[in-house]
């Protein structure tokens, strides 16, 4: 089918033929305040919203739906550090085939109790992505097949529907697209899909800063976008993009959780870490380019609790949550003022914590914590001069 540049054109069409009637043709939204933020008309694929929770299912459905008649018989098995093992699980249930799914320890639960309940057998192992794929090499050695999350000219055909698809539901005017790399599957297939479809678009890749190979970065730690946590890129996808990407950008996990924020309260949509890169490139003004953009929102799996720490955060960082520090004669009725005061200021306080115990204060003084929601930044400063004005010293925590 394939050469040894990748699946051809024809080989995607086939995929989606595949595909048709099993994965989704998911939406193009636009957004006018990310346009705004942006600069740019932006428009968003939404990839959040396929079954699974992520684009995987392409890749994976058009692997196994490929198996011949002893590999069906076999099974399949796959390492993944979430939405391919997801994704594995539920085409080989949709086949009839069954599959086991080796996962790191430290994969979302969230991921974990999907693929479990599409009725694979899970085996967690160590730490990260690689430690999973080790794994599998036993039981391909006992004759399951693997179906790689992304070194395979099949999977890589199946994401290249993605392409297919934008290249109907893009305007003309369209000149960038933003998709996030992790192994580089979904990357490949969509590039080889627009080479011919979108001669003159610039595709540009997203990774988080903590682990960049394609980058040219050396990984430095963890990252709130697991899903593209991959330090080591296929040999095919690495040849693949290196020649149709226009460049891969890096995007912190600060600026990761920004997207999500932004993505959540403006856009109501649900986007996990690795899925939200493509936007926070957009917005950091990292991708490049004139004109309207598109970003593939890859994935929307991501753990409520996590969800939370996110919006926490990113709250904290528009200066919407905040932290201040001041101290009062401990005397009744000043707490009563300082709350008032912040009140006038429009202040919603969701915490008040007292310290009077270890701390070097007068003895009559007491020190108070006050975790406060505010509307911005200029909020924040507004009240915080306010509080100066009126006497008290204030410190800003967070
Ligand atoms: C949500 C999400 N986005 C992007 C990717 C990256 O895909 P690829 O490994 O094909 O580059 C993954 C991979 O698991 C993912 O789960």
């Amino acid at each position: 089918m394939a050469t040894a540049t990748g699946p051809t054109l024809a080989d995607i069409r086939d995929a989606q033929s595949r595909l048709d009637g099993v994965a989704r043709v998911t939406p193009v939204f636009s957004s006018e305040t990310l346009g705004r933020l942006c600069g740019r008309p932006v428009w968003l694929k939404a990839e959040n919203l396929q079954r699974t929770g992520s684009f995987k299912i392409r890749g994976a459905f058009n692997r196994i739906s490929t198996l011949s008649p002893a590999e069906r018989a076999a099974g399949v098995v796959t390492a993944s550090a979430g939405n391919h093992g997801q994704a594995v699980a539920w085409a080989a249930r949709e086949a009839g085939v069954r599959a086991t799914v080796f996962m790191p320890e430290d994969a979302p639960t969230a991921k974990i109790e999907a693929t479990k309940s599409y009725g694979a057998d899970v085996v967690l192992t160590g730490s990260g992505f690689d430690a999973a794929a080790a794994a599998v090499d036993e039981r391909v050695e006992a004759g399951e097949t693997l179906v790689h999350a992304f070194e395979d000219e099949r999977v890589i055909a199946g994401q290249g529907t993605v392409g297919l698809e934008l290249a109907e539901q893009l305007g003309a005017d369209v000149a960038t697209l933003v998709v996030p790399v992790g192994g580089g599957g979904l990357a490949s297939g969509i590039a080889l899909a627009l080479d011919e479809l979108r001669p003159g678009l610039r595709i540009v890749g997203v990774q988080a800063a903590a682990c960049a190979p394609f980058a040219g970065s050396e990984p430095t730690g963890n990252t709130i976008a697991d899903g593209i946590a991959v330090k080591q890129p296929g040999e095919l996808t690495s040849a693949l993009l290196a020649e149709r990407l226009d460049g891969v950008v890096t995007v912190t996990d600060a600026e990761i959780a920004g997207a999500i924020l932004l993505l959540n309260e403006r856009c109501k949509l649900t986007v996990e870490g690795a899925g939200a890169a493509s936007v926070a490139a957009l917005v950091a003004g990292k991708a490049g380019g004139e004109g309207p953009a598109c970003a593939v929102l890859s994935g929307g799996n991501i753990d409520a609790s996590s969800l939370i720490e996110v919006l926490r955060h990113g709250l904290t960082r528009a200066g919407r949550y905040v932290v201040v520090r001041t101290r009062v004669t401990d005397r009744p009725g000043n707490l009563a003022r300082l709350l008032a005061l912040i009140a006038e200021e429009r202040g919603n306080v969701l915490g008040v914590d007292h310290h009077r115990e270890g701390m070097d204060l007068p003895v009559t003084g007491t020190e108070i914590e006050l975790t406060l929601a505010l509307r911005d930044e200029e909020h924040c400063a507004e009240l915080l001069g306010r509080l100066a004005e009126e006497g008290y010293p204030v410190e800003r925590l967070r």
